[in-house]
């Protein structure tokens, strides 16, 4: 069998050995932005677990950008020795490739952790000012943002740029942007956030121009021969909002920038936003990106099925599958979905014995029969 899933890929002097990718996944598990044994845990066990790629969560670029006081951060030295602890691990152990994910989260920063609630933080519990493009709040309820000055953009910009060198010394193979789900940059593209009436608000070309200007000012700075991505949200979900059609004209100003693919998620700019879920509901923004911005791109969201996945990618709708959710359930996910498809992935000489023993990988096959509807062209 062959699989186009399980097909190498280049972007710049990169070369994944297969397009399954760990999507990011906040752990809300750091002490003032340092790594813990936590993250050793949760990107080890992803490192060595067969995927071509392993995107570090959300690493916010200042404190005032983490979404709770728990989240990554890569602003401090001491950010950089912690995340250089889980880079060695993964590094020594791992097959993947190790990308991070750098992160403002902008008027959506300043809040308990999922499992606490979610609500933004009160003052006796800690809040701090949140920045954003406009001074409206994300919902009714929500910190009201300062409405960022050239003065906070400077600042923004250069946190970007000294955690793009920050990654390149803790030997990231690549960096993607968070530019989707409600925050910083996302607050400056969606009209629904950003409702500034100077040059970086009001028409598409203008809610674009800050993101560009962080994208061009950290690709200065990041090493040539590495790819640097975008994740965006391809849609608000909501009208009045952010549109598809709106997400092929920023990747093509990005991708003339020097980005190498974009990861199209969606939704996250308020509380309004009516998402219509189900098994790979985004793929169709790859798909259209992909072909209307000629540029690589990755999918994501509810996608689990291997086959599935392999008809993806095989068809052309997306260079990359990206999951998240799912890996929480099975951390070996690729090596299984090897396994189904009947092809190899790398694996840790430490468990050749299960992967490479006939039966278990027919129970594999078995356990995920492929349906009619994924059948790849
Ligand atoms: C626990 C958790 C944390 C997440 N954190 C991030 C994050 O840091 N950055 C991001 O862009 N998306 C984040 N996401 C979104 C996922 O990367 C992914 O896009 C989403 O869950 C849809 O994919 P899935 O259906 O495979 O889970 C997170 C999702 C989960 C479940």
């Amino acid at each position: 069998m062959s699989s186009t899933l399980f097909s190498p890929f280049t972007m710049r002097g990169m070369t994944i050995d297969n397009r399954t990718i760990v999507s990011p996944m906040c752990e809300y598990s750091a002490v003032d932005g340092n790594a813990q044994d936590w993250h050793l845990m949760h990107l080890g066990q992803f490192a060595t677990g067969g995927f071509g790629l392993v995107i570090t969560e959300a690493a916010a670029v200042e404190p005032r950008g983490r979404i709770t006081a728990q989240c990554l951060g890569i602003w401090s030295d001491d950010n950089e020795a912690a995340l250089g602890r889980v880079m060695r691990f993964c590094r020594a152990f791992g097959q993947a490739k190790m990308g991070i994910q750098l992160a403002h989260a902008g008027r959506k920063a300043s809040t308990h952790r999922p499992w606490e609630g979610r609500n933004p933080l009160a003052a006796d519990e800690g809040a701090w000012e949140t920045i954003s493009s406009s001074a409206n709040p994300q919902d009714e309820g929500w910190h009201t943002p300062k409405a960022m000055d050239r003065a906070d953009m400077d600042t923004v910009r250069d946190a970007f740029v000294a955690a793009t060198e920050r990654s390149d010394r803790l030997g990231f193979d690549m960096i993607e942007v968070h530019s989707a789900h409600g925050y910083l940059m996302h607050e400056f593209l969606s009209p629904i956030a950003n409702t500034r009436n100077d040059n970086y608000g009001g028409p598409l070309e203008n809610r674009m121009r800050f993101p560009l200007e962080v994208f061009a000012a950290m690709r200065a700075v990041w090493p040539e021969e590495k790819p640097m991505g975008v994740r965006l949200s391809a849609t608000d979900w909501e009208e009045n909002g952010w549109t598809p059609d709106d997400s092929v004209v920023y990747a093509q100003q990005l991708k003339a920038l020097g980005c190498d693919y974009i990861c199209a998620s969606s939704g996250g700019i308020s509380g309004n936003t009516r998402l219509e879920l189900g098994e790979g509901y985004q793929v169709e923004f790859a798909e259209k990106i992909r072909r209307e911005a000629e540029i690589p791109t990755m999918a994501v969201g509810m996608i689990y099925d291997p086959h599935h996945a392999e008809s993806v990618v095989a068809n052309g709708q997306a260079d990359m599958v990206a999951l998240a959710r799912g890996l929480l359930f099975d951390p070996h996910w690729a090596v299984r979905a090897a396994a189904a498809l009947d092809v190899e992935t790398s694996s840790p000489p430490q468990y050749e014995r299960a992967y490479g023993f006939r039966f278990l990988r027919e129970k594999e096959r078995e356990w995920a029969q492929p349906r009619p509807a994924d059948a790849a062209d």
